[in-house]
């Protein structure tokens, strides 16, 4: 049999019901394939709700503040795809007046939505025949067909963009995507790979070979940088000093606590810091942070200045006061999330 029949009579028998999938509302899918983009389905699954529940219409999301936005969003990371998902909410409102982009091409134009999220809505809520090439695709498709194309090279998108393009099922292309995407979350796994019950295990030239973990071909790791971020909590009767993150970097429009960063772990104690900062710092504790291309290694302080050195700290780092109460309202990274309850609220 076909690889179009396998997988598609599996998924009618096997596909999980997932609340994005009893609905063809375009605003409702892209929002969801916006937060599946980088997280996993039973973590986005809330926040989808949330989001759904908390804007109606794309007009309500367009609409909102960005803050409110960031908020809700809180805990997701990436949150580049929040500020483009609010700017394309006010693209999709204002200028083209609620009439959602409906083909793939017009699908792209939206800011952050790539190749893969414009196949995916496209194919799912219009029926337009474009695969949706992502990690799960290379994984399924290179086993299935034994591809050894090196997927760490840019131009290997093109490879498996025209075999998709090939063989997708013409009546049912958003089927066929979200069939790619559950198998490779549910069956065709990366490590461990559930070839006993797989569909396509009768034809598949990677299991055939014996060589399934072989495949995707990846030559290149992606590097990782260390960094090392040093947080001060500043408190006056029940306020907070707060910062809010500016520039192209992790958490941008995100508050956190004030920071300094330094480019080695050479400043590894407190008085070292001290001294190069000229502050009186007392170390509470540390952790560990992983982003997918960064090490965070964060420790926190407590730093209680003297109303006369709080002006020369406004030099250093920029920060706001913000009442206890009134946190809630703050967009906060995990980790920041994290040490503030447990510092203050549990
Ligand atoms: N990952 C990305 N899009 C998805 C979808 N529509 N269903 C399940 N997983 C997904
Ligand atoms: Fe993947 Fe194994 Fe199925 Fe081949 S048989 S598609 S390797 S799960």
């Amino acid at each position: 049999m076909k690889f179009n029949l396998l997988i598609l009579s599996w998924f009618d028998q096997n596909k999980r019901d997932l609340p994005w999938r009893n609905t063809l509302n375009p605003f409702h899918i892209w929002l969801s394939e916006i937060i599946l983009q980088q997280t996993r389905v039973d973590q986005g699954m809330k926040f989808y709700i949330n989001f759904i529940t908390e804007f109606s219409t794309v007009h309500d999301l367009a609409n909102a503040d960005e803050q409110k936005v960031l908020k809700l969003w809180q805990g997701l990371g990436y949150y580049s795809r929040a500020r483009n998902l609010h700017a394309a909410a006010q693209y999709i409102s204002k200028d083209l007046g609620g009439v959602f982009p409906n083909n793939y091409k017009d699908l792209l134009k939206l800011k952050g939505v790539g190749d893969y999220t414009a196949a995916a809505i496209a194919s799912i809520v219009y029926h337009e025949p474009v695969p949706a090439v992502d990690g799960n695709m290379y994984r399924v498709f290179s086993r299935y067909y034994g591809l050894e194309n090196d997927i760490s090279l840019s131009k290997t998108k093109k490879v498996f963009w025209d075999i998709g393009l090939e063989i997708i099922d013409q009546k049912r292309p958003g089927d066929f995507n979200q069939a790619v995407m559950d198998l490779g979350a549910t069956i065709c796994l990366p490590k461990a790979p559930k070839c006993d019950s797989c569909p396509l295990n009768a034809s598949c030239e990677a299991l055939r070979l014996n060589k399934v973990l072989e495949f995707p071909v990846k030559t290149k790791k992606t590097k990782v940088s260390n960094r090392f971020l040093h947080f001060f909590l500043i408190e006056e009767e029940s306020q907070l000093a707060l910062t809010k993150r500016s520039g192209k970097d992790v958490w941008q429009n995100l508050y956190t606590l004030p920071m300094v960063e330094t480019s080695t772990d050479l400043l590894d104690h407190p008085e070292i810091l001290e001294k190069n900062i000229h502050l009186d710092l007392s170390f509470i504790s540390e952790e560990k942070h992983i982003l997918s291309h960064q090490h965070l290694y964060i420790k926190y302080y407590t730093y209680k200045p003297k109303a006369s050195v709080l002006e020369d700290l406004k030099h250093l780092v920029d920060f706001e006061w913000v009442n206890l109460n009134s946190i809630d309202e703050y967009p906060l990274p995990k980790p920041i999330e994290k040490f503030i309850n447990y510092h203050f609220f549990d």
